[in-house]
């Protein structure tokens, strides 16, 4: 396999390998389709932003896995091994947190309308920060925290009027994401301002995310810059320091095709020269900085395996190939058009000649969850891993038509391990009241 998937190999038997481990063996023993992700990668990509991130930053810095990425109990006891801080963003991800005995007061908890119910719950814990989204909210915080006698941290989420997608960025005066208080109107001192003067809560940062799988570094410059600005204006008109910046995540990893990722220890260099030089330009010191990567943690370190059901030929020269998950699996296809690569397990080194379609098991016609790639000649009864899935697959999986999620599997030193236990027909139905039909006896 390729460098830019370094947890992938092939063996001596010309199959797939993930982390040292063979991966049509361990479709033998998990079945298919199976999520397969290798620990190592994980832990080494959480270990190169930190390090790096301390290496290239003067000031206190701080990794968050941004865990809506790839949650389940285990990823928060790897984070919490590997000293780093998560992100959640509602509840669930908190109490699953929580499940991995992973420390309340590392945890940056989002959200754009978090319930009572959840703010209770985060306070309760002690998070390290409730990052609001909105007045209402900082009201919520503070009468909490008056009532529980206690200060709360409180985030701010801003928006920076910076916009970025995969190949482009803009800058607009004013953004209309539903994320955040607007910077350039105003409305973001103003919150600012309630905060400072809220009792039971201490403004100790602002946040801001300004897309997903970004490649350039510009963006995350010019959102550093707008940042800095309206921390020194916050100071000057307000005469409060705000501690901490965290400019979310966001960095691009490789799918397919020109996606072309910077590593981590060039993000990390990047971002923090693009800190300090606003630091030095606006004569102030530097804040603490977050990161909260969450994609380029996970995506590059998971598979999908699959089983190939039916090979159609398909009048116009397409050849689909349906296996046995698809959309309820991994939705990004059907979704945003996401594009990923492939590759039969057996066989892995040789060329793939073949374009082919993989077709889901799902009563939807878009579902695919990648169209015209190149793969080896197949047939039904194979076996291929989707590669590059350990982002947003798992957790955006779905049961529709009822279709039980698969498991996911973890690789360590080669050793495999569920950490997701694969899910029954009776799983996918315990939820249900059956109401004895009236009328009939
Ligand atoms: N921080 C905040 C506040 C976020 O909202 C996100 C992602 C992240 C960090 C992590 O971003 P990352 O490093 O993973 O790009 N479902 C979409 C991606 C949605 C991202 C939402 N927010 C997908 O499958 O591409």
């Amino acid at each position: 396999m390729d460098n830019k998937r370094s947890c992938l190999g092939v063996n001596d038997q010309n199959r797939l390998t993930i982390g040292g481990a063979d991966v049509a063996e361990l479709a033998k023993a998990f079945g298919t389709p199976c999520y397969i992700m290798d620990e190592n990668k994980i832990r080494s990509n959480l270990r190169e932003f930190a390090c790096s991130l301390k290496r290239h930053y003067p000031e206190k810095s701080r990794i968050a896995y941004a865990s809506k990425a790839f949650s389940c109990a285990h990823i928060y006891s790897i984070c919490d091994q590997e000293g780093v801080c998560a992100d959640v963003a509602s509840g669930g991800e908190l109490y699953t947190a929580m499940k991995g005995r992973f420390p309340a007061n590392n945890i940056y908890f989002h959200g754009n309308n978090k319930t009572s119910t959840e703010l209770r719950y985060a306070i309760n814990l002690g998070v390290r920060c409730i990052v609001a989204d909105h007045a209402d909210e900082i009201r919520q915080i503070s009468a909490i925290g008056k009532e529980l006698g206690k200060t709360l941290n409180i985030g701010l989420r801003l928006k920076p009027g910076v916009e970025a997608h995969t190949h482009e960025f803009i800058q607009t005066g004013k953004t209309d994401s539903k994320f955040g208080a607007d910077i350039a109107s105003g409305e973001a001192l103003a919150l600012v301002k309630e905060i400072l003067e809220a009792e039971n809560v201490k403004l100790t940062t602002v946040h801001c995310h300004i897309g997903s799988q970004i490649f350039e570094a510009e963006p995350f410059g010019l959102a550093a810059m707008i940042m800095m600005k309206f921390m020194a204006q916050v100071k000057e008109e307000l005469g409060y320091k705000i501690p901490e910046l965290n400019l979310g995540g966001g960095f691009g990893i490789y799918y397919s095709g020109d996606d072309s990722p910077k590593e981590i220890a060039d993000i990390t260099k990047a971002i923090s020269h693009f800190v300090i030089k606003a630091g030095n330009e606006l004569h102030m010191p530097l804040p603490e900085l977050v990161l909260e990567p969450g994609r380029s943690i996970v995506g590059p370190a998971g598979i999908t395996v699959y089983k190939i059901g039916a090979v159609k030929n398909i009048p116009g020269g397409k050849t689909y190939l349906s296996v046995d998950g698809g959309m309820g699996d991994n939705i990004r296809h059907a979704l945003y058009g996401a594009t990923y690569e492939a590759t039969l397990l057996e066989g892995a080194s040789n060329e793939r000649t073949e374009i082919v379609s993989i077709a889901g098991r799902y009563c939807e016609s878009g579902d695919f969850i990648c169209r015209d790639i190149l793969l080896q000649p197949a047939k039904a009864g194979d076996l291929l891993a989707v590669l590059d899935t350990g982002a947003y697959n798992y957790s955006m999986a779905s049961h529709y038509n009822r279709v039980p999620k698969p498991p996911v599997v973890m690789v360590s030193n080669g050793n495999p391990f569920v950490v997701v236990r694969k899910e029954s027909w009776e799983d996918v139905a315990k939820f249900d009241n059956v109401i004895a039909t009236r009328g009939r006896s």
